[in-house]
């Protein structure tokens, strides 16, 4: 291969927006090893050390050439010494002790199983592993009290661990989109997260929603998720109310209001899912189980369950919110890091902020009672991720 010494070769930037990254890439056998790295780190919540093998990995995805020797990684930032000790045992032996041992390691397994429950978080499935849980099949016969969002989550366990396939993810944008024009027509439906970018599969279904008139967005999220309950389609869902861009939105998180849900897919892409079941129309309590256990599944059931984020923003905010919802989740975060370390500037979802100075004024629709224009003045000094 050729060197990559050459001073005449531009340097690769420390940041991942700064970064050509293909969605196929030529160093999956290192990346495979960072990721199982940086899971098993966040499992014990260190999230120092995880975060440092989440860059490695990303790096390791941009690299136009398959890594062969140590010598190819001269000058490529992001790469710790644990990450290059790494990179060194597999380029000697195929495979990383250190990794295989956490992949055979019975903590780990449990963890990324129970981690695996939409609705488990690092700390429960932490506490859960400690009482000698292993399985979401043990959280049945344990008796665990769990919330309802676990219950769902074990009901449709095997569903929401099978990848969602692009077609799937257009399906469930043609039923959203239905649904939200026969609510609001005019208002646009976007595919965000994976699938914008390119992806062939992923763990769940982003979609943004807004609508050209500022203001016509609000209360859709609501209807939408009525009109979808009403057709049988709505298997479960969290609303994360926030104050849908029009408070003082500080931080990484947006405020967006949101729906973490599930939702039912008929057996055709496409195809309407039939008519709600009686007495199964409020979503929680509904339909047949798809067992944790393996004999649920999508086959021969007719449908599947699939996640979906529906995300309501106002049309002044959807070129942020698009930027902010397309992931990846490492772009993002450099993204931010970049905004602020580079230009001293905030960036999330809903804007781009002068740092320490006083706002951008939002267009006045935006002004209400509750913020009077002097209060515009918004500090945003809590740092980005
Ligand atoms: N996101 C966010 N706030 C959240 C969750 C997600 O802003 N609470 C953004 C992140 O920037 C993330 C993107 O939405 O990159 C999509 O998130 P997610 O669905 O978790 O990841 P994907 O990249 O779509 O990957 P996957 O295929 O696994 O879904
Ligand atoms: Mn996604
Ligand atoms: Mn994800
Ligand atoms: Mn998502």
């Amino acid at each position: 291969s050729a060197p990559r010494s050459d001073p005449e070769e531009p340097r690769i930037s420390a940041y991942a927006c700064q970064r050509r990254t293909p969605l196929d890439h030529l160093n999956k056998i290192f990346t495979d090893a960072s990721e199982v790295l940086a899971e098993n780190a966040e499992f014990s919540e260190s999230e120092g050390r995880g975060l440092a093998f989440r860059k490695a990995g990303s790096v390791l995805r941009s690299l136009p050439f398959a890594v062969s020797r140590m010598e190819d990684l001269r000058g490529v930032p992001c790469l710790g010494e644990h990450s290059r000790k790494i990179i060194q045992e597999i380029l000697e032996d195929g495979v990383s002790g250190e990794v295989e041992g956490v992949l055979r390691s019975e903590r780990y397994r449990a963890m990324k199983a129970l981690t695996g429950v939409f609705g488990v978080g690092v700390k429960t499935a932490d506490r859960w592993v400690r009482e000698g849980l292993r399985t979401p099949g043990d959280l049945l016969t344990s008796g665990h009290r769990l919330s309802r969002e676990q219950e769902a989550g074990v009901r449709y366990y095997e569903d929401l661990n099978c990848p969602v396939t692009r077609a799937e993810a257009d399906a469930i944008g043609e039923i959203v989109k239905e649904a939200v024009h026969s609510i609001l027509p005019g208002a646009r439906v976007t595919l965000t997260g994976g699938f914008r970018r390119g992806k062939e599969a992923g763990h769940d279904v982003d979609l943004l929603i807004t609508h050209p008139e500022e203001g016509k967005e609000e209360g859709l999220l609501g209807k939408l998720t009525s009109w979808l309950d009403s057709q049988g389609v709505l298997l479960y869902q969290r609303v994360s109310e926030g104050s849908g861009g029009r408070g003082r939105e500080s931080g990484p998180m947006d405020h967006f209001h949101r729906s973490f849900s599930i939702l039912k897919l008929g057996e055709q892409p496409g195809a309407p899912p039939g008519p709600p079941q009686p007495g199964a129309s409020s979503a929680g309590q509904t339909q047949e189980a798809a067992s944790p256990r393996g004999q649920g599944g999508a086959q021969g059931r007719g449908w599947r369950a699939v996640r979906v984020d529906l995300v309501i923003c106002p049309y002044s905010q959807f070129a942020y919110a698009l930027l902010g919802w397309t992931g990846s989740q490492q772009f993002e975060r450099d993204l931010r890091r970049f905004a602020s370390q580079e230009r001293d500037m905030s960036l999330n979802s809903h804007g781009l902020y002068q740092r320490e100075q006083v706002r951008t004024p939002p267009p006045p629709h935006c002004i209400s009672e509750s913020s009077p224009p002097l209060s515009l003045s918004l500090s945003l000094s809590s740092p980005p991720l």
